[in-house]
Order: structure tokens, then sequence, then C-alpha cells
């Protein structure tokens, strides 16, 4: 391919597997991330990185030095939680800080945009297993608004400006990296409890189903669809639906734990079910995830015990 790419988050869970990637495919690619959540140590050395918030006036700096041809967009408040306790600042860096990257990538003749929009929030408690992008939307989340805010602007200045997007709504994603301290990422948290000795706690039955897709099937959808022509929204996860009591069985079975199976108080709010339909995607792209959720557990745990040594 060979071109310049803006990661904003690339800093983050899976924006550094993205930036690995398109520098292995030898691309050049700029970061920005205000590195909250990111980490500096995991920026691929060859990305040039600009410690900065989305919602700065830096960023029009970057889009006239860097010049970038495409825009992936990932940084964003994604803590579903904190957006209930804060819908304000959710609102500001997730339509905020999005509208001021649109601005600057219409400004600057960005070709494409591709921005990270939330299967698992933006169709709320669904009417249809699993989810086609035609389901009603219908946010149980501020966290969920604000993406799909983010949907509805990418349109108005595709619509308007002729700036060309694509919105991926992903499941539930995990993999290596992903912040075991977060409130997302229930893979992450059961991984490194259990590895740690620890006793985690499950929130509700355990029963609650989620399509939890691994992150290199996540880059390989995005890098699928940065291609020039292809327009429009797409579902981003297996289309098989798991429950949270599934994922903790295998992980505590790879992490050979012996803590006990506790169950606490479900989460306000949290919806029951969630899966998306990624035959818009397949039919598409030829995309197809590739990896099953037992071997994808496996990568995750073998990542949070090297981490430990
Ligand atoms: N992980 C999932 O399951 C999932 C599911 C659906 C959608 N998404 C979306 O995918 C994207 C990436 O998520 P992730 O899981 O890698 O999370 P992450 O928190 O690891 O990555 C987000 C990155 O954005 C950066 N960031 C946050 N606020 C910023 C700001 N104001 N300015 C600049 N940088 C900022 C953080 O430092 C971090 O590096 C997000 O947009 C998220 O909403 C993730």
């Amino acid at each position: 391919m060979g071109m310049k790419v803006l990661v904003t988050g690339g800093a983050g869970f899976i924006g550094s597997h993205l930036v690995d990637r398109l520098v292995q495919e030898g691309n050049e690619v700029v970061v920005i991330d205000n590195l909250s959540t990111g980490k500096r140590k995991q920026v691929n050395k060859k990305a040039v990185l600009y410690k900065m918030d989305i919602r700065s006036k830096g960023v029009e700096r970057v889009f006239r030095k860097e010049r970038p041809l495409v825009v992936v967009h990932l940084a964003a408040q994604m803590n579903v939680r904190l957006s209930t306790e804060d819908p304000r600042f959710d609102a500001d860096v997730n339509i905020l800080g999005t509208i001021n990257l649109l601005e600057h990538a219409v400004k600057q003749g960005v070709r494409k945009v591709s921005f990270a929009s939330s299967g698992g929030a933006v169709y709320g408690e669904q009417e249809v297993f699993p989810a086609p992008e035609s389901h009603r939307t219908d946010p149980m989340s501020p966290y969920g608004i604000s993406k799909l805010a983010g949907e509805k602007y990418l349109a108005y200045y595709k619509n308007t400006m002729g700036l060309r997007h694509v919105a991926l709504r992903f499941g539930n994603v995990y993999g290596p990296r992903q912040e075991p301290e977060g409130e997302a990422g229930v893979i992450a948290i059961f991984a490194k409890l259990m590895l740690d000795g620890g006793q985690p706690i499950i929130n509700g039955t355990g029963k609650q189903t989620r399509d939890f897709v691994y992150v290199d099937d996540v880059v390989e959808a995005i890098m699928a669809t940065i291609g020039e022509d292809i327009q429009g929204t797409f579902n981003v996860g297996t289309g098989q639906e798991s429950t949270v009591n599934e994922c903790y069985g295998i992980i505590k079975e790879l992490t050979n734990s012996s803590c006990k199976d506790l169950f606490g108080a479900a989460k306000k709010g949290e919806q029951l079910r969630s899966v998306v339909d990624v035959t818009k995607l397949r039919e598409g792209f030829n995309w197809e995830p590739q990896v099953s959720l037992a071997e994808g557990l496996k990568l995750t745990v073998e990542f949070f015990q090297g981490k430990q040594k």
C-alpha cells in the first residue's frame, strides 16, 4: 500500500495493534494520543507520536504538517460506566473531539476517515440476534449515544463535503494489551485476576452474552475497509454469542486457577444479550474472523503470563 495514515488512539489497545500492522505493510503512520489510557511504549518505533488531545487546537498543526491520506479515528472515552457518571466529559471527547478531527480532515483534503463505533452500545437491547447494521439503534448509555452521534457526523461530512467514511461497529474486542484495570474488557480482568491468584466476581448470572472478537480480526477489518472506494457502516464481530460464564470457564482452565465461582449483583442497565451480524463485511470484503474464542483466550492469557514475568 504505502500511504500516510493518521491513527488517533494509536497508543491504546486496538490502536497499537493497528499501528503495528500498518507499519508492517509499509505505510507511514502518525499517531495522535493523549496517553490517558494508552501507553507510549506500545507505540511502534516507526510511527510518529504526537502526545496531544483530539480536542485541542494542535490537531490542525498535525494535519497541516503530516497531510495524512487516511485517518483511523480510535481515540475515545470508551468507559461505559464513566459515561453514565460524567456524560459531559464523554460527549466532550467523543462528540466534540470527533468534530474537531473531521473539520481538519475536510480542510486538509483527507481521502477517507474510518471511525470506531460500537455494535455493543449503539443498538441497545436487541430485537434480532445477531443484529444487522439496519437494526434499530437505541443506545442505553451516554457512551452509546456519543458513538452514534459520531456516525451521524460522519454522514453529515460525507453528504455536505464529500468526505469518504467507514463506521465500524465493533463487538467486544479482546486480546493482548487490553487494560485489565478498566471497566471494559471482562476477559482481561478475569485473566489478570486469575493469574494473580485473585478472586473474580461475575456480575449477575454470567449468562449475559457478548460477541467477543479477537483484536487481530478487528485490525484486519480496519485494513480491509480503508481502501478508497468502500464506504458505509459495518459490524465487526463473529456473529457468535458467548456467555460471560463460558469465557470465565475457559480462562479458569487455561490459568489453572482454583478460584471460587462467585456471582455478584447484576450491573444496572447492562444489556443481556449482544451479538452482531457480520454478513455485510463478510460478503463485501471477503473478511472472515480467523481466531476462535478458545484460541483467542489462549493467546490473551499467554500475553498476561508473559507480562508477569
Ligand atoms: N475494546 C472494545 O471492545 C471496543 C468495542 C467497541 C468500540 N471500541 C472503540 O474502539 C476504540 C479503541 O478502543 P480501545 O479498546 O483500544 O480503547 P483504549 O482506551 O485502549 O484506546 C483509546 C485510546 O485513545 C486515547 N485517548 C482517549 N482520549 C483521548 C483524547 N481526548 N485525545 C487523544 N487521545 C485520547 C487513549 O489514551 C487510548 O490510547 C474506541 O473508540 C472505542 O470506543 C472498542
